[in-house]
């Protein structure tokens, strides 16, 4: 059968190799929108304050775990926070004991709650070379904050003047480069021979910049980094449908209340858990790879990670009328935007 008559698929559970859960109100607002389909997702460390030890790390995975709702198997993978200070024992004890899958690198000012990230790369390096020693990711979100850098040259130029070095520089330290946006993105890891993965988000597959600004301003296809040209989000495409195993999901699915986005100076984020695997499911079969959904969502992942690919399967039926989705969800912390990507969705997880 040809991917383009498929109409029923059934793949190993899906992961979520980056995923804003937050915290109180809002984690538990929205938790159980990826333990529907998720079976673990790379939980982001930018909380106020953020998560920046293994102690801390230790009681945001209980808070997570308390929110879960009930009967839902979901296995929060945590990570750290790296700062100019951290201390790499204590990353080391938290990679030992099983609890600390990365550590996450924000550029200081890149995005929602990184002002306590790195300013100058080298203060990290005793943690950074402590982690290529002991095999612990890093996951970079790739861009620079340099003013002169125009926003959407950030990703290219993190490439050539941070990421590049630093690689050279520690051959050994296994680098995710987180939410890839580019072509530029894409073809570097492409080239690289080994230690280097990339994660693709649900929303740039299908968005390009003009969603954003065409017509009027929409703050809710507004995330970092930020949507680019078109020519970037068809090789985004290639590369997430291509089986690469080099290439899987990370949503970025990043919650914010209406009113942090629908102003003056908005945040950054895009909610897609809720509706992500439909939405997948519809790229993929657009680009007839229905076939290497599974390889992106559930494979590639824990390949990379070194963790064992899940047991379980969920089942993806293409039916006749459009499955629809709450454009808001309400959470008691407020009111969040469901990411609307504009075509009808066919594909339902049953
Ligand atoms: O759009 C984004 N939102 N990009 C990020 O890097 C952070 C995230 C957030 O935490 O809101
Ligand atoms: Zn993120």
């Amino acid at each position: 059968m040809s991917p383009q008559s498929i109409t029923e698929l059934t793949i190993r559970r899906p992961d979520d190799w980056h995923l804003h859960l937050r915290d109180g109100e809002m984690l538990k607002g929205v938790i159980g929108d990826s333990s529907r389909h998720f079976a673990r997702a790379i939980i982001m460390p930018n909380l106020v304050p953020p998560v920046v030890t293994t102690a801390d790390a230790t009681a945001y995975r209980e808070r997570i775990m308390a929110a879960l709702p009930k009967g839902d198997r979901f296995e929060p993978l945590m990570t750290l926070y790296l700062t100019e200070g951290t201390n790499p024992d204590d990353v080391e004890a938290g990679h030992e004991s099983g609890l600390i899958t990365a550590v996450k690198l924000y550029p200081a000012g890149a995005t929602t709650n990184s002002h306590g990230g790195v300013r100058n790369i080298d203060k990290a390096m005793p943690v950074l070379e402590r982690m290529a020693r002991i095999g612990l990711p890093l996951c970079v979100h790739g861009e620079v904050t340099t003013p002169e850098v125009d926003i959407f040259d950030r990703e290219a130029v993190f490439i050539e003047t941070v990421l590049d070095p630093l690689r050279t520089r520690l051959p050994e330290l296994k680098v995710t480069m987180e939410h890839v946006t580019t072509k530029d993105g894409i073809d570097y890891i492409k080239a690289s021979k080994g230690n280097l993965a990339g994660s693709i988000t649900t929303h740039h597959l299908i968005i390009n910049r003009n969603a954003l600004l065409v017509g009027g301003i929409r703050p809710h296809y507004y995330c970092l980094p930020v949507a680019k040209r078109e020519v970037h989000r068809l090789a985004l495409r290639a590369a997430a449908t291509s089986g690469d195993a080099r290439f899987f999901l990370g949503t970025d699915s990043a919650p914010h209340v209406d009113p942090m986005k629908e102003c003056a100076c908005g945040c950054a984020g895009i909610y897609t858990s809720i509706n992500t695997m439909n939405c997948l499911a519809h790229v993929f079969e657009q680009e007839d790879a229905l076939d290497r959904l599974e390889a992106f969502a559930s494979l590639n992942g824990p390949a990379w990670y070194g963790l064992p690919v899940n047991e379980e399967t969920i089942t993806l039926c293409k039916q006749a009328e459009a499955v629809t989705f709450p454009g808001k969800i309400e959470t008691e912390a407020g009111t969040v935007t469901v990411f609307d990507p504009m075509f009808p969705l066919h594909w339902n997880v049953v």
